[in-house]
């Protein structure tokens, strides 16, 4: 018997073509979606703050810059909303002329066949900045909550979002906003539900960005506990039986496992949302060197699709599209 290993796993790692031969998992630009915000009313674009290398983007803006991931292989953008105005209700999110609306019209007409998507919830547009309607007592009303987001649904199928994503984390609000979008004549809008969507230290830059920082207390009476799995699945399961087409988990690194029992339990598209903090931790060490930047990035993405997501959503969509080429 040899001294030496018989079984030697290095055989395979020797070259880049044997190497590309037996990788297990792949990351195209076709599996990315590309966030932006579109604040009513800007001209041209401005810079994030807290995100380096995003903007707020006006109509034209965005319609350019959603033309430039398209051209790179990316399918498909999310929308998030910046009204002018805020109130109580925050019923700019259902406006048919609201920023997101015409977006998705502008967008949709210059670029008809890039999936154009729409966040749905309320705090972007609610003056005290939680997702639903608030009862005295300060506490989010479910139930009231569930017809303002049927309607913001609707007004995005209206404009002609080709997946409508709702990221309240009501209780029921799948069914509600499928029942809405059914009762409009919506029947094929899919529904692509934020559904294991963890109250997370990572949104601050997001929040930031939208200027959907809550004026009070925080999430954790409606996003989950970032302790709890078997609490994801049951989300997962519910939104399922509501009518989801798709499901989300978010954030996505620190929550890969539970991307992971998503996937198998359901063997549904599943989608993985990179989230700002998440985003931003990769651009900040690369900024001062000590990372490098497209390793990272690309490691990264590629570990969100090992553990299970079919979509991921990130704002690194175009440098990775552009490093994938
Ligand atoms: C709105 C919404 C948020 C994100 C997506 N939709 C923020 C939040 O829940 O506070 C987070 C996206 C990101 O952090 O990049 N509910
Ligand atoms: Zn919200």
């Amino acid at each position: 018997m040899s001294a030496f290993p018989r079984t030697r796993l290095r055989r395979l790692r020797r070259t880049g073509a044997l190497r590309d031969l037996v990788r297990e998992t792949t990351l195209a630009p076709s599996d990315l979606v590309l966030p932006l915000f579109v604040e009513e009313g800007l001209e041209g674009r401005t810079p994030i703050g807290s995100m380096p290398g995003v903007d707020r983007h006006g109509l034209d803006s965005v319609v350019r810059e959603a033309g430039e991931a398209h051209a790179l292989g990316i399918p498909a953008v999310i929308l998030f909303g910046i009204p002018a105005a805020k109130d109580a209700d925050g019923t700019g999110a259902w406006d048919d002329e609201g920023a997101v609306q015409l977006a998705v019209r502008a967008i949709t007409a210059a670029h008809p066949e890039l999936l154009v998507l729409t966040d749905v919830c309320l705090c972007e547009y609610t003056d005290h900045g939680h997702c639903g309607r608030l009862r005295d007592d300060g506490s989010v009303d479910n139930d009231a909550t569930l017809e303002l987001l049927g309607r913001t649904a609707v007004s995005h199928a209206r404009a002609g979002a080709a997946a409508v994503a709702p990221s309240d984390m009501m209780d029921g609000r799948v069914g509600a906003i499928r029942e809405a979008l059914d009762d409009e004549g919506f029947a094929d809008t899919p529904i692509i539900a934020y559904s294991a969507k963890f109250a997370s230290a990572f949104y601050g830059p997001f929040r930031e960005a939208a200027g959907s920082t809550p004026a009070f207390g925080d999430r954790r009476s409606y996003q989950m506990d970032p302790a709890n799995g078997d609490e994801a699945l049951r989300e997962v399961l519910l939104d399922v039986g509501e009518g989801a087409d798709i499901v989300m988990v978010k954030p996505a690194v620190p929550y890969l496992d539970v991307l992971w029992r998503v996937k198998q339990a359901t063997r549904l598209p599943v989608a993985a949302y990179h989230v700002g903090g998440e985003y931003v931790m990769i651009k900040a060490a690369a900024a001062t060197g000590h990372l490098d930047e497209r390793t990272a990035v690309l490691e990264t993405l590629t570990a969100i699709r090992r553990a299970g997501a079919d979509i991921v959503i990130t704002y690194h969509a175009k440098d990775a599209a552009q490093w994938l080429q």
